[in-house]
């Protein structure tokens, strides 16, 4: 009976893994994973988590299981990370939250509450958002659809189109939103559009699904969240997916924390065990050893500064990778407008180029990214980028 099953085409991404893997080219540049890499292409164990690691080893006497809502420490720091020490609404009590594997393990729990509470929800992604979003959220039985986005002559985001398609919604909508550093854009909403935002969700009354997972990878640890802050300090209910994978580099760890915000602590109590059942249902409780270095990493004073260092570090590096890749398309001439390189936030940009320019830069300069030329700018380092814009001048013009 098992043979009634096809074999699925394997991911574009994947796929270009491996022919990065056996191109032969030494000059070859890897853009099409979303990793950080460092300028030696290594996606190294950050210092401040390092440090962690070995504090939580020299502790750690039990494996036991952690129980429902994960590591507490872990789970009251990101709700502090994410909504400020100050937010009113942590201190009302009126978020239930619990860590989750990673930011998907937030996304589907997150999903899967949204259809208990109403099986009617359509969930609203940008034009384009991060492609794993879409399953996501459709195996958990909600229905999707687009609003517009990003504006390829611009690469900008269309805000007017945008807030044109949000205004048409009502109280049986979700807006999923990226907090910041959009995937696979890079075309952040500017804090005013988190205003107008704001302002619809309060009028219209659908509710405002927040992934954020790359905070401290833009403009700051709390400049990156100042949109997501203003919306949460104003309206009554909302969710939010959050992931460490990223800022904190635990990718294989599965660290992410999903906190949903309700009218009153009330209600926070309901859906703490409302979450904790559909997280029971799918993995029962999630992996715990990510949470604990999160929690070090927040509470502890010394590694906290370390961290916060490392991760301004991260994000310079791609900022100054942005400027020196712009430098470079500029001294070769391409005639192409790629100024909005620098505007984009965080780790990636979408060139706006072709499918058959990306193939090309890939077959005739060893040159790799997503076909809908996405590109991890932290997969760039200052030796490439004159290749990378000689080979853009080539196949561009
Ligand atoms: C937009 C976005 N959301 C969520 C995630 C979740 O990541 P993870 O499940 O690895 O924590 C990612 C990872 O690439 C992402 O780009």
């Amino acid at each position: 009976m098992f043979d009634r099953l096809p074999e699925l085409p394997a991911d574009s991404l994947l796929g270009l893994i491996s022919m990065f893997r056996d191109d032969t080219n030494p000059k070859k540049v890897d853009l099409g994973v979303g990793v950080y890499r460092d300028e030696a292409g290594h996606t190294a164990i950050m210092k401040a988590v390092q440090k962690a690691q070995q504090m939580h080893l020299d502790q750690e006497d039990s494996k036991t299981y952690i129980g429902p809502v994960g590591v507490p420490g872990f789970v009251e720091g990101i709700k502090g990370l994410v909504l400020g020490n100050d937010s009113a609404t942590i201190k009302d009590n009126r978020i239930a939250a619990i860590q989750t594997p990673g930011g998907c393990g937030a996304l589907r729990v997150g999903s899967e509450f949204l259809k208990r509470l109403n099986s009617d929800f359509t969930v609203w992604v940008s034009d384009p958002t991060w492609a794993n979003h879409i399953p996501l959220i459709r195996s958990a039985g909600l229905t999707i659809k687009t609003y517009p986005y990003f504006d390829t002559s611009t690469g900008a985001v269309n805000f007017d189109a945008m807030d044109e398609q949000l205004a048409k919604l009502g109280p049986n909508d979700v807006v999923l939103l990226h907090g910041c550093c959009h995937n696979p854009t890079g075309a952040d909403l500017s804090f005013d559009h988190w205003k107008t935002i704001t302002e619809r969700a309060l009028e219209t009354g659908f509710i405002p699904y927040v992934d954020i997972a790359y905070q401290g990878l833009g403009d700051g640890l709390e400049e990156d969240v100042a949109g997501v802050r203003y919306l949460s300090e104003r309206v009554p209910e909302m969710v939010i997916a959050t992931s460490c994978s990223k800022n904190f580099g635990l990718y294989r760890e599965r660290t992410g924390c999903l906190l949903i915000q309700t009218e009153s602590a009330q209600t926070a109590k309901a859906i703490q065990t409302q979450i904790q059942d559909v997280a029971r249902a799918n993995y029962s409780m999630s992996p715990a050893y990510g949470g604990f270095l999160v929690d070090i990493v927040l509470h502890n004073e010394a590694l906290n500064r370390e961290w916060k260092e490392e991760l301004d570090a991260m994000a310079t590096r791609v900022k100054s990778l942005r400027h020196g890749l712009l430098e470079q398309i500029k001294a070769q001439g391409v005639s192409q407008n790629f100024d909005f390189i620098t505007e984009q936030k965080g780790m990636f940009s979408y060139l706006g180029i072709s499918k058959e320019q990306v193939t090309q830069l890939r077959n005739d300069f060893s040159i790799y990214m997503a076909d809908s030329s996405r590109i991890n700018v932290a997969g760039l380092n200052t030796q490439c980028l004159e290749y990378v814009a000689q080979a853009l001048k080539k196949v561009c013009g």
